[in-house]
Formats: structure tokens, sequence, C-alpha cells
């Protein structure tokens, strides 16, 4: 179960993080760090982006104005703030032009990048949003593909990934991949 009460689903036995899939608002997991679809200036936004700096209050921008931005495929991380979470992981994921300009590698770099950032702090559990589905147009399947497929294939001391999905398009589509458990 996760705090929006819809039980997770979840793929076991394996070595590497533990992956679930919830539907629910990210803001409200109680989880190390959640992961934030930023843009590329760190100052916030809509969509996912302006939940979390909603949620957060004022110092996360505050202290993302210190940052310098962030480019795409990498990922930066902050404190949470007025958050659940003690840390927020912002990783700005690609745009969408069809699938032509390196958008598979940049959005599995995002996933890289925030367990490394993960790592970095000690965060033993980590959720993510569906990174570039939203505003920037990655179509859902393929992006929750390349999320499961690239956890499952780091290395990382990261002990729980919860991907959040908020309609249910996104979670049947982690829920399929989870239930299959193909590496
Ligand atoms: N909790 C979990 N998931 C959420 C939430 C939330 N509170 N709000 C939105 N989402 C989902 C969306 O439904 C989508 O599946 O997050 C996914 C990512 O969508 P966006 O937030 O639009 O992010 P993205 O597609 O990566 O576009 C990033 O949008 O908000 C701006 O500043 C941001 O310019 C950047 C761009």
């Amino acid at each position: 179960m996760n705090t929006t009460g819809n039980p997770a689903v979840g793929d076991s036995g394996r070595s590497g993080p533990r992956l679930e899939a919830a539907l629910g608002d990210i803001t409200a997991e109680p989880v190390d760090a959640i992961v934030n679809a930023a843009n590329s200036s760190l100052l916030g936004g809509g969509g996912v982006d302006g939940a979390i700096h909603r949620a957060a209050g004022p110092e996360l921008l505050e202290h993302c104005r210190t940052l310098g931005g962030c480019d795409t495929g990498d990922a930066k991380i902050t404190p949470g703030f007025r958050l659940e979470a003690r840390w927020v992981i912002h990783t700005v994921g690609p745009v969408w032009h069809g699938g032509t300009r390196g958008e598979a590698d940049l959005l599995a770099s995002c996933y890289r990048s925030s367990l490394a950032r993960a790592d970095e702090v000690g965060a033993s559990s980590v959720a993510f949003p569906a990174i570039s589905t939203g505003v920037y147009g990655y179509p859902a399947g393929p992006a929750a593909a390349i999320a499961v497929r690239t956890v499952r294939s780091t290395p990382t001391k990261v002990r729980l990934v919860r991907f959040m999905c908020f309609n249910t398009e996104a979670l049947d589509a982690y829920q399929a991949l989870l239930d299959s458990q193909s590496p």
C-alpha cells in the first residue's frame, strides 16, 4: 500500500531495488526522495514540477535558483523542504520529437542520473513520475519501458523504486512491465 491507499504493484525476488507502480500524487509519497520532471531552468513550471514546488514551498525555488539549471538527461538534488520526502531529485526529460533525436537515450539517462543522485545522499527509497510523458509528449508505453529497463539495469544502493502514475494509462503500462518480470 502507499499513502493513496492504492495497492502498489511490484516485482520481487530480483537483485537490485524492489520496483513498484502505484496511482497517486507523488508529492504525498513518504519516500526518501521524489523525482521531479523539471525543465532545464529548474525554476518551476506546470505538471508535476508545479505540484512539487507548491508542496515544497518557496524555499525550493530559492534553492533551485542557486543551481544554474540542469541539462536534459542530467539530475540535480535539493532538500525537500516542506515535502514528506527529504530530497527532491530534479531531472530534465527530453521533449518527444518522434523518436529520431536520441529521446530514448536521454530519457534513460534521466533515470540513471536520478539514481546516482539518490546514491550520493544515501536515499534508499525513490519515487519517480512518468518523466516526459506530459507536456513533453513522450508516449506513455515506450517511456514506461525505458524507465523499468533502465532502473532494472542500473547498479544502485536504492532498495525501493516506486513509479507514481497520475493516470490509469501510465499505471497499466507499468503494471504490465512489472508483471512481465522480463529483464
Ligand atoms: N504526481 C505524480 N505524477 C504527476 C503529477 C503528480 N502530482 N502531476 C503530473 N504528473 C504526471 C503527468 O500526468 C505525466 O504523466 O507526471 C508526468 C510528467 O508530466 P509533466 O509534469 O508534464 O512533465 P514532462 O512531460 O516531463 O514535462 C516537463 O513540464 O511542468 C513542466 O516545468 C516542466 O517544462 C517542464 C515540462
